[in-house]
């Protein structure tokens, strides 16, 4: 497969672009990032003109799709109507609606434009609600790119500590010192209950499944036991549900662990696609700032068009038939994986659901960050390359996004891949 177009305008578009990206997170892809001119289904084409099935959707939130006809046609309608009105719309009305029915912990929402700054809102709400200032996040989960976050997302364990007790390690040059986090292993009830024992921890923040940096799934009991301590020592539990919100389940991880937390954060499936967020939670942290005592503010906050495929999505998720068309194609794709790993001796292991799981190569049965990067990640990426060069893109961490324009056919085209890629080694 030729890329050689995408690597000329990347460079050509660095003269007005930085680095010819415009996250960090998109440099440095292999063999190159990637120009694409459309998206369709369940597929990509790039300047160069290769297709690709896409396990990838965006980073997560197209579970409709690339071109979900009813959130399109939301979306165009509503672009007659109203674009920005630094004001209400009944849409977000609708919207914040939906989600009070489908989310377990959600009594009251918040609308913003990213999942970086929903996070921001969650962290200020836990800390005026408790007047404490330390926050507890967790070693390998990410919860955006801010300065009081961005610590111990990926950390070269030699600059980590104690695995126990690890050090928090800064994820750019720039950030702010980390004088209110306190990083801790995950799935480790006796490093949480030391902490809160001291009485100063305002919230603790996890993904409730780890999906960032390894596939993890919280131990039997952990997300209980976390409840029960944060109740008993007044810490606010705060799931951040980016990646799994309305993709693990139309409630989100929180209705399939059966663990209801003070907060959430909610984004990517949220909207398929466009710019959406939401802090949502129990009324008593949530009026913190619907009284105006703690500030959130946003220009583009609900804005219409936004709000429009936002109600149209989540009238889709809450029918419940994208998670069950999802759930026969998924789970067809992880059986097939195994299959085919265990026919060519490949020792292997898939964790999550048939909308979102990961695979990782040569370790079963990690519990935390620490035991997770023990696996052979460096052989994975040559895998997912060899698969993108033969038309299927997949993360190159071992995510693997589903949607409901995966059909039979497409999983059938993965699967004889995944065979001849694995047939040739990697
Ligand atoms: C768990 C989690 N939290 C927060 C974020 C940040 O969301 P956004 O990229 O919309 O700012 C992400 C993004 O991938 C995420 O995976």
């Amino acid at each position: 497969m030729d890329f050689s177009e995408s690597v000329r305008v990347v460079e050509a578009g660095a003269r007005d672009v930085a680095g010819g990206v415009n996250s960090g997170f998109r440099a440095g892809i292999r063999p190159n990032p990637l120009v694409f001119a459309k998206a369709s289904g369940c597929t990509l084409t790039d300047v160069d003109g290769n297709l690709f099935i896409d396990y990838f959707l965006g980073m997560g939130p197209m579970l409709l799709g690339h071109s979900p006809k009813e959130v399109i046609a939301a979306a165009k309608s509503q672009m007659d109507v109203s674009l920005l009105v630094a004001g209400q719309t009944e849409l977000e009305y609708q919207a914040a609606n939906l989600i009070n029915q489908m989310v377990p912990s959600s009594e009251l929402v918040r609308f913003a434009s990213s999942g970086a700054e929903a996070v921001q809102v969650a962290l200020r709400i836990a800390r005026a609600a408790t007047k404490r200032w330390k926050i507890v996040k967790f070693e390998g989960h990410y919860h955006g790119w801010f300065d009081n976050v961005y610590w111990s997302t990926a950390p070269d364990p030699n600059l980590a500590g104690d695995e126990s007790n690890p050090i928090p390690v800064a994820g750019t040059q720039g950030q702010e010192p980390s004088e209110n986090l306190v990083v801790l292993p995950w799935n480790n009830i006796e490093a949480i209950e030391n902490q809160l024992k001291n009485g100063d921890i305002a919230g603790i923040i996890m993904e409730p499944i780890m999906f960032n940096s390894c596939g993890i799934l919280p131990l039997p009991g952990f997300l209980e036991k976390v409840r029960e301590l944060c109740t008993k020592y007044g810490t606010v539990l705060i799931f951040d549900e980016v990646i799994t919100g309305f993709r693990v389940s139309p409630g989100g991880a929180q209705a399939v662990l059966g663990v209801t937390p003070d907060l959430t954060i909610l984004g990517k499936a949220l909207a398929n696609g466009f710019a959406v967020a939401a802090i949502v939670g129990k009324k008593d942290f949530m009026n913190l700032v619907g009284e105006g005592k703690v500030m959130h503010g946003g220009t583009y906050n609900s804005q219409s068009v936004s709000m429009a495929a936002t109600v149209a999505t989540l009238q889709l998720i809450k029918s419940g038939a994208p998670h069950r068309a999802i759930s026969i194609t998924g789970e067809a794709l992880k059986q097939g994986i195994t299959e085919e790993f265990t026919r060519a001796g490949v020792v292997h292991e898939i964790v999550g659901y048939p909308t979102v799981f990961n695979v990782r190569f040569d370790l079963k049965g990690p519990v935390d960050y620490r035991s997770g990067i023990k696996a052979n990640r460096e052989r994975y990426g040559n895998f997912a390359l060899e698969l993108l060069k033969r038309g299927i893109r997949v993360l190159p961490r071992g995510t693997w996004f589903l949607s409901t324009a995966h059909e039979m056919i497409d999983i059938e085209k993965t699967l004889s891949v995944v065979k001849d890629v694995l047939k040739v080694g990697v």
